[in-house]
This record gives structure tokens, C-alpha cells and sequence, in this order.
């Protein structure tokens, strides 16, 4: 069995670059952030759907400097290469550790799945001290586009040999699961707050947690 894990906003925590950002704009922090992060995501749907996939890192920035600009924030270039810079050292939740360490000893192949490149999401994951449980990364900057296409849950199961049936995607971003599941795959959602709410769509997860560590018994 393969369980995938989805990496930001699931193992790692977007949320933490709010620290620098309220140290420049301690007002406005929030918004940006909010702001930031949806738009983040809303490029990687438009990019995928227009075919024109860039590292996911470019969605980054450029959605920064919307954000920034909506809100009338004037962030100096300098600023803003510090903002993203606290994105390739952001830790983990801190249900994660001893999450996967429960996994760990069972008969269980774990990889990462991101829309982040190989070499950010690899740095990410090594800087919070969680690379080691993971048998391989896998980035879907091999198939030129991003979640929720489905031609990037086929590369996870084919680079991961293994039977979608038997594949399970891991992630707190609904869009993600859903994906998954429209793909075959199997789904937990990681529902990290009571104010995320699953999309009333034809799938549904086939397993819903709170913490990571739950997960342990399920199997
Ligand atoms: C990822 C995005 C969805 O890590 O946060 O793939």
C-alpha cells in the first residue's frame, strides 16, 4: 500500500511565512496572507488548464505581488525576496513527526506528492526533519501541469508501481482529494480546522482525520 502525502497545507505549514509578513505589514498580514495563498492556488487551476506550467514557486511569487498590490502594500523587492525565502524553510504541523513515525514501522510505502518542485519540496521537507520517512518525492513538474489534472495522480501511481486501488492520497486541500478520487485513487482528508469544509461534489473522502497520527488507525 502506498499512502501520499499532500506537502503544503497538509505536512508543512504555509501559515508560517505570516511572521515576516506581520513584521512589515502587521496590519494587513492576514489579508496578504489569505489573499496570497488562494491565489497561489488559483494560478496552478489556470495554468493547468491553459498549458502553461511554470514551477510551482513563480505561482508563488506572482501571487505574492498580486496580493500585495490589491491591498496596496508596498513591499520593497528586497521584502519580498524575504517573504519568499521563509517559504523554503517552513516547518512542519506539529502532528507530523510523531504522525509519520507511527506509520513508519508498518508495511507502508510513503512518498510526498506536491505540486512544489522535486528540489523545494525536497529542501522543505529535509529543513523541517521529516524527508527521511518518505521513500521518494514526487513532483508533478514531470507532467507539466498541477493537481487536480488528472494525468498527475496517473505519474504518482506509475512512478509509485503501484495499484490506485490501493493508493492513498493524503491531503488537507479538498480540490486535492477530489482529484484523487475522480482519478481512482483512494482519499483521507486531513481536515486540519473546523472551518474547512469539503466541497459538495459527486466524491467524497473514504476517510476523514483530524491529526495526522489518526491515520495509524485506519490501517
Ligand atoms: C501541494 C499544494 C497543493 O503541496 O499545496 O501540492
Amino acid at each position: 500500500m502506498t499512502l501520499a502525502f499532500d506537502v503544503y497545507g497538509t505536512l508543512i505549514d504555509p501559515n508560517a511565512v505570516f511572521q515576516k509578513l506581520t513584521e512589515r505589514i502587521p496590519e494587513k498580514a492576514q489579508a496578504v496572507m489569505d489573499l496570497w495563498r488562494a491565489k497561489q492556488l488559483e494560478y496552478t487551476f489556470r495554468r493547468g488548464l491553459m498549458g502553461k506550467y511554470v514551477d510551482f514557486a513563480v505561482c508563488t511569487r506572482q501571487a505574492l505581488r498580486f496580493s500585495c498590490q490589491t491591498f496596496e502594500v508596498n513591499l520593497s523587492d528586497a521584502d519580498i525576496e524575504a517573504v519568499l525565502a521563509q517559504y523554503k524553510t517552513l516547518p512542519a504541523y506539529a502532528d507530523v513527526h510523531t504522525g509519520l513515525q507511527a506509520l513508519r514501522d508498518k508495511d507502508i510505502q510513503l512518498v510526498a506528492f506536491s505540486n512544489g518542485s522535486k528540489a523545494d519540496v525536497t529542501a522543505v521537507l529535509k529543513h523541517a526533519q521529516i524527508l527521511d520517512f518518505f521513500k521518494r518525492v514526487i513532483s508533478v513538474e514531470a507532467v507539466k501541469s498541477f493537481k487536480p489534472n488528472p494525468e498527475v495522480y496517473e505519474h504518482l501511481v506509475n512512478s509509485t508501481h503501484a495499484d490506485r486501488s490501493n493508493t492513498y492520497l493524503i491531503s488537507s486541500n479538498s480540490f486535492d482529494v477530489l482529484g484523487a478520487k475522480a482519478a481512482g485513487l483512494k482519499a483521507i482528508w486531513l481536515q486540519r480546522s473546523d472551518k474547512q469544509i469539503m466541497d459538495f461534489w459527486e466524491w467524497t473522502p473514504d476517510h476523514v482525520v483530524h491529526q495526522l497520527n489518526e491515520i495509524r488507525q485506519l490501517f
